[in-house]
């Protein structure tokens, strides 16, 4: 509590008297490579013409090892790994026993296609290289989780995956259900499932309509699959209520507690000129601080300030460090002043980190807010 209580402060007096220069993030997020074995209709990967190939020269092996070195030198602790899908790349376990030699943990999130076919020895490799697998799931039913995908048998081998994790004793499996129009009322069911596979943690996340990925057009096929009208939202909210209840009963962690106090405002206003930041309730004043954290390099080595917006450095072309500090800067101040960007209103990246960094760095303007965060932080 103290330890987090002292990181809040520390972050504070940076974020407002640094000028935009903040001295390291916490946490790296590595799009390892653009190919992917899937189809996903929400995913601009997914939406590629060869979803193998990759849309660009991709870092090298040799610069993959190097910016692990970076990291560990900089002093972050955290990978969180994704793609396209990871799982790919040639040279995958190569790069995760450098992550562990380096002490580096790594979240890795894959679609669970390929892992209940690997080797025992790979798989006691992957078990002693990644603190952290999470595995898409996008529904309960067989034909609605290969439809969502694109891959038909997905669902079989994702299922496959996650029990071959649990029985192998991996410290820490979870699933990612993206909410669209399709699956939003499964959400309680969902959670019984993966309770009854052994699954630690179920991770429900809104879809962005718009392209999670700064430098590909966003796939035309994922506008329709935002439920928004009222009634839908309405019950959709409903279902998160109800998978609250359901995770108590079965002892079962989920994400919907963070989602809850901001879900209706997002399904209703994501992607209008009305931010929907405003219409939650009691929350004055929001702000970003995704720059200000974290590191996100994409499959090309581009520097990115966050998921949606365009990138301003290559790590091929200057160190990383210096680039994220100094980079990034006119990005961070123009957040600070609180002048958004066009992508920021169709945004849900890490917005339950933003809702909670909001209510506490600019406590006098989100009183009410302040005092049932606070509340759920003690609970939690
Ligand atoms: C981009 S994928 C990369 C890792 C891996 N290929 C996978 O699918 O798990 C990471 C997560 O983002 C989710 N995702 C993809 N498109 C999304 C969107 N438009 N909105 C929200 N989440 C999305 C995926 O379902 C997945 O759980
Ligand atoms: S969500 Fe993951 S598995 Fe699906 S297309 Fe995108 S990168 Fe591939
Ligand atoms: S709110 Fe804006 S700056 Fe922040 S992560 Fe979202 S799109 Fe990026």
């Amino acid at each position: 509590m103290l330890k987090a209580f002292a990181r809040l402060a520390g972050f504070y007096r940076d974020y407002h008297f640094n000028g935009g220069t903040m001295p390291s993030p916490s946490t790296l997020y590595l799009n390892i490579t653009s190919r992917c074995n899937s189809r996903c209709v929400y995913c601009e990967i997914g939406r590629k013409t060869d979803t193998l190939a990759p849309s660009g020269p991709e870092l090298s092996t040799e610069r993959l090892l190097q910016l692990v070195a970076e990291m560990a030198e900089w002093g972050i602790r955290l990978l969180v790994l994704g793609g396209g899908e990871p799982m790919v790349r040639p040279d995958i376990f190569e790069f995760l026993d450098a992550c562990r030699q380096h002490g580096i943990n790594v979240s890795l999130a894959t679609n669970g296609l390929t892992i209940a076919r690997l080797s025992h020895d790979r798989l006691e490799q992957l078990k002693a290289t990644t603190s952290n697998v999470q595995v898409s799931l996008d529904s309960v039913a067989p034909e609605k989780h290969d439809a969502l995908r694109g891959v038909p048998g997905g669902f079989r081998q994702a299922v496959a995956s996650l029990e071959t994790m649990v029985n192998a004793g991996f410290p820490d499996v979870s699933t990612n259900m993206v909410i669209t129009t399709d699956n939003w009322d499964e959400i309680p069911e969902m959670i019984r499932f993966v309770k009854g596979i052994g699954v630690r943690f179920a991770r429900f996340a809104v879809m962005a309509p718009i392209s999670i990925f700064p430098t590909m057009k966003a796939a035309e096929s994922k506008e329709a699959l935002l439920p928004k009208d009222k009634e839908t939202v309405r019950k959709l909210y409903g279902s998160i209520i109800e998978g609250i209840r359901v995770a108590k009963e079965v002892g079962m962690a989920t994400s919907l507690e963070s989602l809850e106090p901001w879900v209706q405002a997002y399904h209703l206003y994501a992607g209008s000129d009305d931010f929907f930041f405003r219409h939650i309730d009691g929350l004055k004043r929001f702000g970003c601080f995704i720059p200000f954290r974290e590191v996100i390099i994409d499959y090309e080595g581009n520097i990115l300030p966050c998921s949606y917006l365009p990138p301003v450095g290559n790590i091929a072309e200057a160190p990383l460090k210096e680039t994220w500090q100094e980079s990034l800067r006119p990005v961070r101040e123009r957040l600070r002043q609180g002048r958004f960007y066009r992508e920021c209103a169709s945004c849900s990246c890490h917005f339950p980190y933003n809702y909670d960094y909001s209510v506490f760095l600019f406590p006098a303007r989100n009183i009410r807010r302040l005092i049932s965060t606070a509340a759920k932080h003690v609970r939690s």
